[in-house]
């Protein structure tokens, strides 16, 4: 099962990837990792663990959709079989997802169908929740939607800041999205040798 990763900056999460692949705990290969930023720290990481990696910046393009189709020729290209967003802060057209033709899964740092989009851990805090945590997710065409795999709940403690918040959730979702992925592919592998594991 060949997996592709695509990454917009820290790149902690594919780290976690890396390393539960890198263990054997995920019964796949990590074969291509792109990202939207040239100077994202996920390309760094996926040099170091010696995957193929490219960066396909907006500005080396006419148009977000003409940067867009560069990365779908070049994950087609790699044949990727299952594609994992980690921290990817962009939303796949429906164009992209029908053309790519394989399943797509997302992380979000908040108890999905609450507080999706840019900042959920600040817009968690704002509104005064008392658990938040994260959920891995099949990507659709809305934003941060589409069945869930995987949700752990994270207690919000008084006198949280977003900083702090963030970093208790991102624990969880080390671990939380190596095993969503674990179980995603299991069910793939299970299902192209019809019915059976490998
Ligand atoms: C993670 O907290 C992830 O859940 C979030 O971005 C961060 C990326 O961190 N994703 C979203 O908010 C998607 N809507 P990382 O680059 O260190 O993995």
């Amino acid at each position: 099962m060949r997996i592709g990763v695509l990454a917009s900056g820290r790149g902690s999460n594919l780290q976690s990837l890396i390393e539960a692949w890198q263990e054997g705990k995920i019964p796949a290969e990590i074969v291509a990792v792109g990202s939207d930023h040239a100077e994202a720290q996920a390309l760094t990481r996926a040099e170091k663990a010696d995957i193929p990696h490219h960066a396909f910046p907006l500005k080396d393009y006419s148009s977000r959709i003409e940067q867009e189709q560069a990365i779908l020729t070049w994950l087609k290209e790699s044949r990727i079989e299952l594609l994992v967003l980690a921290g990817f802060m962009r939303v796949l057209s429906p164009d992209f997802l029908k053309a790519l033709n394989c399943p797509v899964l997302n992380i979000h740092p908040a108890l999905l169908p609450s507080f999706p989009g840019l900042h959920a851990q600040r817009q968690a805090l704002e509104y005064g929740v008392k658990v938040s945590g994260c959920t891995v997710h099949f990507v659709d065409e809305g934003l941060d939607s589409g069945p869930i795999i995987l949700q752990e709940a994270v207690p919000v403690e008084p006198g949280d800041t977003e900083e702090i918040l963030t970093e208790r959730i991102l624990k969880v979702e080390h671990k939380l999205y190596p095993e969503a992925v674990r179980l995603v592919i299991n069910k793939l592998i299970e299902e192209r040798n019809g019915g059976k594991r490998e």
